[in-house]
């Protein structure tokens, strides 16, 4: 599914990245990974994060510790994200054995359903295990199935945490992200409603979602950032630049389409990958994102228990070096 991108000037400013800087730098990532050295971009980044893998953990404001490898709950919801899932049990089964499979880092947002995202998450977790990090976002209405709305007025965004809180049955959000700069209200104007509600301890952490550095850095002037959430995955790549700055500063960046969004992520690189190490193209997909960057925090959605034991066993794959070139080459 796609949902709106307030920001068609960032998007025009991402589309201008020369295939040749984005070549080096990411074959630069993918080599220092794989070397286990360093790079200048990682300075900040390796002390938040470790090692690759599904087991490796970053820290989130640099004192909230999640598993690498996460999941989205956006696809328990009906189709369209609308409403409730056909079979609502499964859904529950679904998060419960993302957490027993050791998963600490749950997306989700009021938008999805709307509501019955985070409603499921609460009657499936509810009391939630102890480093369990549910992320929330607000800041984008649902008119409809498949219809995306930004509205990122200060006194509806202050409404949807009260909100979400409700819904999630906390006391406290450990991430709470805008979903999207709406573009009819300054971004100061939304985040300091946030900030309010951070001040205020409802919210613990604050990231964005579909920003590339410029509006990054403009956010972090208003308050402090530590993730970022934009489409990304090894077929789309658009948000280079905005993975170098979250590398370069040490902020989480969330790859949301992390297996393509429901879209077929075919190419013959991949299906050699897969095939040499006995795995699906989607684990190749995963286990590329892992040692792409060590501040990459995958979460990868289903509404399937056998596509999510699939997914997290991703975290075990170890690329080879031959293959990260490939598929630098390849994009
Ligand atoms: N910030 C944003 O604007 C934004 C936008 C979209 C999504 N998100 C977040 O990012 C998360 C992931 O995004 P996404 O759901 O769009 O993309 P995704 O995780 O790349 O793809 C999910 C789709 O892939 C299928 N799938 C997943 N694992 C599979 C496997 N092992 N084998 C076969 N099919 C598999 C799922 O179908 P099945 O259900 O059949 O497994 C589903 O249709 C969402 O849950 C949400 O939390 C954020």
């Amino acid at each position: 599914m796609e949902e709106i991108s307030a920001n068609t000037q960032h998007r025009r400013w991402e589309s201008g990245i020369s295939r040749r800087i984005f070549l080096g730098t990411a074959l630069g990532s993918g080599a220092a990974i794989l070397a286990g050295g360093s790079s200048v971009i990682f300075s900040t980044a390796s002390n938040a994060a470790t090692d690759a893998g599904a087991d490796s953990m970053f820290k989130l404001g640099g004192d909230l510790a999640v598993k690498r490898l996460g999941f989205g709950a956006m696809r328990i919801t009906g189709e369209g994200i609308w409403g409730w899932p056909p079979d609502r049990d499964e859904a529950r089964k679904v998060l419960r054995r993302a957490v027993d499979l050791g998963v600490n880092l749950i997306d989700t947002a009021d938008a999805y359903g709307p509501e019955t995202s985070e409603l499921l998450i609460a009657e499936a977790l509810h009391p939630y295990p102890k480093g369990l990090v549910i992320a929330t976002k607000g800041g984008l209405t649902r008119p409809g199935p498949g219809q995306w709305i930004p509205n990122g007025r200060p006194e509806y965004l202050t409404q949807c945490v009260e909100k979400s809180l409700k819904r999630l049955g906390l006391e406290r959000i450990d991430l709470y992200q805008l979903h999207r700069v709406d573009p009819k209200v300054p971004m100061e104007e939304s985040l300091g409603a946030i900030k309010k509600m951070q001040d205020a301890g409802k919210i613990r952490h604050v990231g964005l979602s579909e920003v590339g550095p410029e509006e990054i850095a403009r956010a972090r002037k208003v308050l402090p950032i530590v993730s970022v959430q934009n489409q990304y995955n090894i077929n789309n790549r658009k948000w280079e630049k905005a993975l170098v700055y979250c590398e370069k500063e040490g902020l989480g960046f969330m790859p949301w389409s992390p297996v393509g969004g429901g879209r077929s992520l075919k190419s013959a690189a991949l299906e050699a990958a897969a095939k040499s190490h006995g795995a699906t193209v989607y684990q190749i997909a995963i286990a590329w994102l892992l040692a792409r960057s060590p501040v990459m925090l995958p979460i990868p959605g289903t509404s399937s228990v056998a596509h999510v034991e699939e997914n997290v066993a991703a975290g075990a794959i170890k690329l080879t070096p031959a293959e990260m070139k490939t598929f630098e080459s390849a994009s």
